[in-house]
């Protein structure tokens, strides 16, 4: 590689960050949630080094198929479940757990012959995505208990918007899910990482954290760092040219930023072509050395400027971080409008990952 574009993920990290859900969660099991590529960390990478979570989360068979051929032991579960007969010979070789979250799917298992399966049935308790209505889950389970094709039924949902934790929604939430409470299933489950860091009252058998592994923090108001959480990805790229601009000259397309004064500007050797949000405003900060310094102008392709007024010493090949040790990913999201999940999702295919069990 010679661009000095790159992500590095901390496995140890990644391991800290689970035992820190084990410790909100000390008699559930722990099912990581690594769909979408492990959150943009990759996937496998990310289950190999999750040795001790109990069962991963995925979104899709093509998914769970390559935890699988990458040796990864584990239960996987099928958050989305399937949508045709055909999915479940695969879903049968390759031992995986459906959700089941329609009448639809039930209608298939009990029509296709095969072996029995573990599944999960969804109650939509609220979230209004997927899901059976609390008053149809009985008679849904009823049906999945007596289909052949059915070995064990869990039942689970998920929070809407336990990331405000002002928000008595989730309590309601949880009453719901409470009301199936006589039901006989094997287990539930309910605790995102916003429930298992806020909402105790969501922990079950099963907890589900996602974003959490990865050291971001779920709420609204906090960053990873106040849960104990460490980043697992930080993002770098390099000062590919220290160039100096007159008062009064524009910086980069549009020219939205003036210079006040004559004075030094860095370039990054990273943009939204690599997945660094083109929307955030003049004044964003990048880490040189521990220096928190400002982005300028717009966010290009490949590119970006730094306001390099405080950092006389700056020169070609200093190492800039975007997010990650030093710099949470939470303010970077908040600074372009979104969230943390979509930054670490949208790192692009050109940066190059690298994998550490430093403990720095
Ligand atoms: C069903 C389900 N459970 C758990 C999670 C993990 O959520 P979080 O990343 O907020 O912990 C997700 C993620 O979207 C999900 O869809």
């Amino acid at each position: 590689m010679t661009r000095a574009t790159r992500a590095t993920i901390n496995l140890r990290a990644l391991q800290h960050n689970l035992t820190v859900a084990r410790r909100h969660a000390p008699d559930s099991r722990l099912m990581a949630i690594i769909k979408a590529n492990g959150y943009g960390h990759g996937m496998v990478e990310v289950a190999q080094a999750l040795e001790h979570a109990d069962a991963f989360g995925v979104a899709s068979i093509d998914e769970a198929i390559s935890l699988r051929e990458a040796g990864i032991p584990q239960p996987i579960v099928l958050l989305e479940g399937f949508v045709r007969g055909d999915a479940l010979r695969l879903i049968e070789g390759y031992q995986l757990q459906p959700v089941i979250h329609h009448p639809e799917q039930i209608a298939i298992l009990e029509q296709t012959p095969g072996p029995a399966l573990d599944v999960w049935l969804k109650v939509d308790t609220g979230m209004h995505r997927l899901g059976m209505s609390p008053q149809d889950t009985p008679a849904m389970l009823t049906r999945l208990l007596n289909c052949p094709r059915v070995a064990s039924v869990r039942l689970m949902t998920h929070l809407a918007n336990a990331d405000d934790r002002e928000d008595d929604y989730t309590q309601e939430q949880i009453r719901r899910f409470e009301s199936l409470d006589d039901l006989s299933v094997t287990a539930r489950s309910v605790a995102n990482s916003a429930g298992l860091l806020g909402w105790p009252q969501s922990v079950s058998d099963w907890a589900r954290p996602g974003i959490m592994l990865y050291g971001v923090s779920p709420f609204n108001n906090s960053l990873g760092k106040q849960h104990d959480l460490r980043p697992v990805m930080t993002l770098r790229a390099q000062l590919i040219a220290v160039n100096r601009h007159q008062a009064g000259e524009l910086i980069g397309y549009g020219g939205t930023w003036r210079c006040p004064e004559a004075m030094p500007m860095g370039v990054v050797s990273i943009g939204y072509g690599d997945g660094y949000p083109r929307h955030v405003p003049s004044g964003t900060p990048v880490l040189l050395g521990d220096r928190r310094v400002p982005i300028v102008g717009r966010v290009s392709m490949d590119m970006l400027c730094l306001d390099l007024r405080e950092c006389p010493e700056a020169r070609i090949g200093d190492e800039v971080i975007l997010w990650g040790e030093g710099l949470p990913v939470e303010e970077i999201a908040d600074a372009a409008g979104t969230i943390a999940y979509e930054l670490l999702c949208k790192v692009t295919a050109r940066v190059e990952f690298e994998y550490t069990t430093s403990e720095a």
